[in-house]
């Protein structure tokens, strides 16, 4: 990039950025996405920090406003009423005082916070919050490990497509496949009225999302009771390697800032939580797969949560393999990383988590790569993501074969993801 081309793709990020804040939080994209979603938070803030450094702990601060008292950290917080999206809080029923959505999503907040602070330019006022926030992101990892990992394994299940972020990941297909639809509410979805149906989730993949929100409502939301109550129990790498990454620069952050048993426990935390991981590499598909814990199986699916393992610092032999595979994956895509093997016959390149680009996962991998020596690679994905953004402009995700724009416009976590590329490039 050019620095004048430099500067126009920071003006565009920020443009963006400005337009989807609330004030103390952001949404990801208007109409399709209107409420605060927890991971993208997070991520947002990592754009924020470049032109307003206090606007960039707010969003991580509001969020963490709307934890829940047993350490959950939600993946929705429906700060207005708005009917433009399903399933808003009246069908949650969740019974906080802010409404919150009953399940979570990834833990990338230790990641984010850690980075905030290190870069800091107001260093002082920088401690000052991440020591406030320090206790909150160790409960929501205690409760993780808690409540997700029973049998204390060292890694946690996602209960519900959703809390992966990947929705309709080829990753879940058999899993699903176990969870009934008989007994769905009557509802009308909303999300295809903003974006191409094409591009989105299935209705029969809607009605399984629906059962399993039902099913875990009429627990109560009684997270000691959901895991096992739960059909679907799935040990995705990807999930587990952003929250392994987080307990691990949580316990550096905490050193620095005088926690060192606040540290030890997330130290405690990564370093059993690297270990497991081994479990789920496979040598066939040079990647991590995801485990479902009900049969006790690997998924036979080379899907991108298997390629995100690098952010959790994985030995540095199965780095270079990962990078090896994203290298066969750019012979059959234009851009990279497509968050499926273009190679299976399952992949779609234009419909939501089954085969296109999208840029948080880029810069998580792209970060993992680049910490376990694989530079070359991780340019080699910078790269590909700034091409998508001058070709397609700040899209929700890409088609992986010819760039065009999907899902919902004017990205928040793209726009964010942007601003984060640029100091590299
Ligand atoms: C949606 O509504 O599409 C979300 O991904 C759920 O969080």
């Amino acid at each position: 990039m050019t620095t004048l081309k430099k500067q126009d793709v920071i003006d565009r990020a920020v443009e963006v950025l400005k337009e989807n804040d609330r004030g103390v939080y952001t949404v990801p994209t208007k109409g399709l996405y209107p409420f605060q979603w927890n991971w993208d938070s997070c991520l947002t803030a990592l754009g924020q920090r470049h032109f307003d450094e206090d606007r960039a702990w707010v969003e991580i601060e509001t969020l963490f406003q709307h934890q829940w008292p047993d350490g959950m950290v939600p993946h929705i917080i429906f700060h207005v009423y708005d009917d433009g999206y399903f399933p808003g809080p009246d069908v949650w029923k969740s019974g906080r005082p802010t409404p919150t959505s009953g399940i979570t999503q990834p833990a990338v907040a230790g990641f984010a916070v850690r980075r905030l602070y290190d870069n800091a330019r107001n260093k002082q006022a920088a401690a000052r919050r991440a020591r406030a926030l320090l206790p909150k992101i160790d409960a929501w990892h205690r409760w993780f490990y808690e409540n997700r990992d029973p049998q204390k394994e060292g890694l946690v299940a996602i209960i519900h497509p959703w809390e992966a972020g990947r929705d309709n990941s080829i990753d879940w297909d058999e899993a699903f496949e176990r969870v009934p639809t008989h007994g769905v509410e009557p509802y009308v979805r909303r999300d295809t009225q903003h974006a191409d149906p094409k591009h989105r989730p299935t209705k029969e993949q809607y009605d399984r999302y629906l059962w399993l929100l039902q099913h875990f409502r009429s627990l109560d939301w009684n997270n000691s009771k959901l895991h096992d109550a739960s059909p679907f129990q799935v040990v995705d790498p990807g999930f587990n390697a952003i929250l392994i990454r987080s307990c691990a620069d949580l316990a550096v952050l905490a050193t620095e800032l005088g926690e060192p048993a606040l540290a030890q426990a997330n130290r405690d935390r990564s370093e059993k939580g690297q270990e497991a991981m081994e479990k789920l590499w496979s040598e066939e598909h040079g990647q991590y797969l995801c485990l479902d814990r009900v049969i006790g199986k690997l998924i036979d699916s080379a899907s991108i949560g298997g390629l995100l393992a690098a952010f959790c610092a994985v030995p540095k032999a199965r780095a270079e393999v990962i990078s090896n595979t994203i290298g066969k994956l750019a012979e059959k895509a234009r851009f990279l990383v497509p968050s499926h093997d273009p190679a299976d016959p399952r992949f779609d390149a234009k419909r939501y988590w089954r085969g296109p680009c999208w840029l948080v996962v880029n810069y998580m991998i792209a970060d993992g790569l680049a910490v376990a020596g694989q530079t070359a690679m991780a340019e080699r994905i910078t790269q590909s993501s700034l091409d998508l953004i001058a070709e397609s402009g700040f899209a929700e995700y890409y088609d992986p074969l010819d760039g065009e724009p999907l899902g919902g416009g004017r990205f928040t976590w793209t726009a964010a993801m942007v601003l984060e590329f640029v100091q590299a490039a």
